[in-house]
């Protein structure tokens, strides 16, 4: 279960580490699943949360963050809105997928492992989806986006951005709608 939590205050991420690391034994073996976990809980691996699980297993904040920073599957900034994750499994990589990685790259103006200033977009490398079958696949916030090109990168972000637009727009009829019937009322 991965909440996202790019918004948790210190005191938040604090209580909610505890109930992570309450469920380890303070043994080093266990550095890995811990990460793992706690990258579930939070999305990213706040910097608080080294030192907590540093502590817990009798190691240093640099020894453990040299081997999260070692996995190209750990974050250290939070998720962005919608989180852009480009699949680097085999049959992706095969048939273009570096470059429509690449093409985002450029698009959103950040590297992998980054989110945009806006905080809308997070953008991941991660291994085989699943659906090999479409490759390339990039997944937005859940959503799968089946033979990616790199020329198709920029109407995909704009066509979000769109969506988006049309959401708060839609949202913003209601809210009128609702104070009309209110000033009828
Ligand atoms: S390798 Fe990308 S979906 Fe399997």
């Amino acid at each position: 279960m991965m909440e996202g939590c790019g918004k948790c205050d210190s005191g938040q991420i604090e209580e909610k580490l505890a109930e992570v690391l309450g469920q380890w034994e303070q043994d080093r073996s266990r550095l890995i699943p811990i990460l793992q976990q706690t990258q579930e809980t939070f999305g990213y691996l706040p910097a608080e949360a080294i030192g907590s699980i540093a502590s817990h297993l009798g190691m240093t904040d640099v020894q453990v963050y040299g081997v999260a920073s070692f996995y190209n599957h750990f974050r250290f900034i939070p998720l962005g809105k919608k989180p852009i994750q480009m699949c680097m499994g085999t049959a992706c990589h095969m048939v273009g997928g570096p470059l429509v990685l690449e093409a985002l790259e450029r698009a959103l103006g950040i590297k992998v492992g980054g989110i945009t200033e806006d905080g809308e977009f997070s953008l991941d490398r991660v291994a085989c989806v699943g659906c090999c079958g479409l490759a390339p696949v990039m997944v937005i916030s859940d959503k799968i986006f089946p033979r990616c090109t790199s020329t198709k990168v920029d109407e995909i972000l704009v066509n979000l951005k769109m969506e988006e637009g049309a959401d708060v727009s839609a949202a913003g009829q209601g809210d009128s709608s609702q104070d009309e019937s209110e000033r009828s009322g």
